[in-house]
């Protein structure tokens, strides 16, 4: 596991896209999984920079999101296939066959889950995956439980994330109950998994994901088991860990 630990969010998210980026430009046929949420918006913001400024292509690249509210459709504002194209992919030459959300409306929600899995298997797996991780240390929709879920799968939302998630939408009561997660499965098996999480607020539970036991209550804490992660945090969000400085891969360290 290599951690990087940067000054602020700006520089997180310029870290992170960094990542992505030179995934990009290394294999132009990249699959890559993304996040929604608060944290990965400075690193979309910075890719569409890039795209822009500098010629990064997207003309050739996957996407696979990481999870959906089920009942929201692609035109509801709070829905995550709503919030990639308002960040990320209209703004981008990302042909749009080719960036996939779990359907939040399909009237089969388990065959759903089995079809998004076989895509993903078909396109070889995931490349890249991003990760942002909840107040409860939720990693997609995969919320604490006392088993991990390998497949791609329906979960029910716990009252915490509802909460912490009721912030976008007019009140708690119209947050969907349920959603469509990826599984721990294609997650572990993503060949890479670049793990961002900014903020005092995650910092307890950050440290206890790295540093504590690996279990599915806390279901960041298994990235402690993959081959090749690289976690991005910021200052704040690594106040708490215990690691060593030749642990820690600081700015400077990095790109002296
Ligand atoms: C969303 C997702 C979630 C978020 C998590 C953190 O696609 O996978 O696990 O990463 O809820 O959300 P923020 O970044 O808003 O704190």
């Amino acid at each position: 596991m290599r951690i990087i630990v940067a000054k602020d969010y700006a520089e997180m998210s310029k870290r992170a896209a960094d990542i992505i980026a030179s995934q990009i430009r290394i294999n132009a046929h990249t699959v890559l999984g993304l996040a929604t949420g608060s944290t990965p918006v400075g690193a979309y913001e910075e890719l569409v920079r890039q795209y822009n400024e500098e010629g990064l292509n997207f003309g050739n690249v996957d996407t696979f999101n990481l999870d959906e509210y089920i009942g929201l459709g692609a035109d509801h504002p709070q829905s995550y296939r709503y919030f990639m194209d308002e960040h990320l992919l209209s703004h981008i030459n990302m042909d749009a066959d080719r960036a996939h959300v779990p359907d939040g409306l399909a009237q089969n929600p388990e065959q759903e889950c089995e079809e998004y899995d076989r895509l993903i298997r078909d396109l070889g797996g995931v490349d890249l995956q991003l990760l942002g991780m909840g107040g409860n240390g939720h990693i997609g929709f995969n919320e604490p439980n006392d088993i991990y879920t390998a497949e791609t799968h329906v979960v029910n939302l716990t009252e915490s994330t509802i909460k912490a998630n009721s912030i976008y939408f007019n009140n708690e009561n119209e947050v969907p109950r349920q959603a469509i997660t990826m599984g721990f499965r294609t997650i572990m098996q993503a060949k890479k998994v670049i793990f961002v999480v900014s903020g005092k607020a995650k910092s307890k539970v950050v440290k206890e994901a790295l540093e504590g036991p690996i279990t599915p209550k806390l279901p960041a804490s298994i990235l402690q088991l993959h081959h090749d992660v690289i976690v991005v945090l910021d200052q704040d969000a690594a106040s708490e860990m215990k690691l060593k400085d030749n642990f820690i891969m600081t700015d400077d360290q990095l790109f002296r």
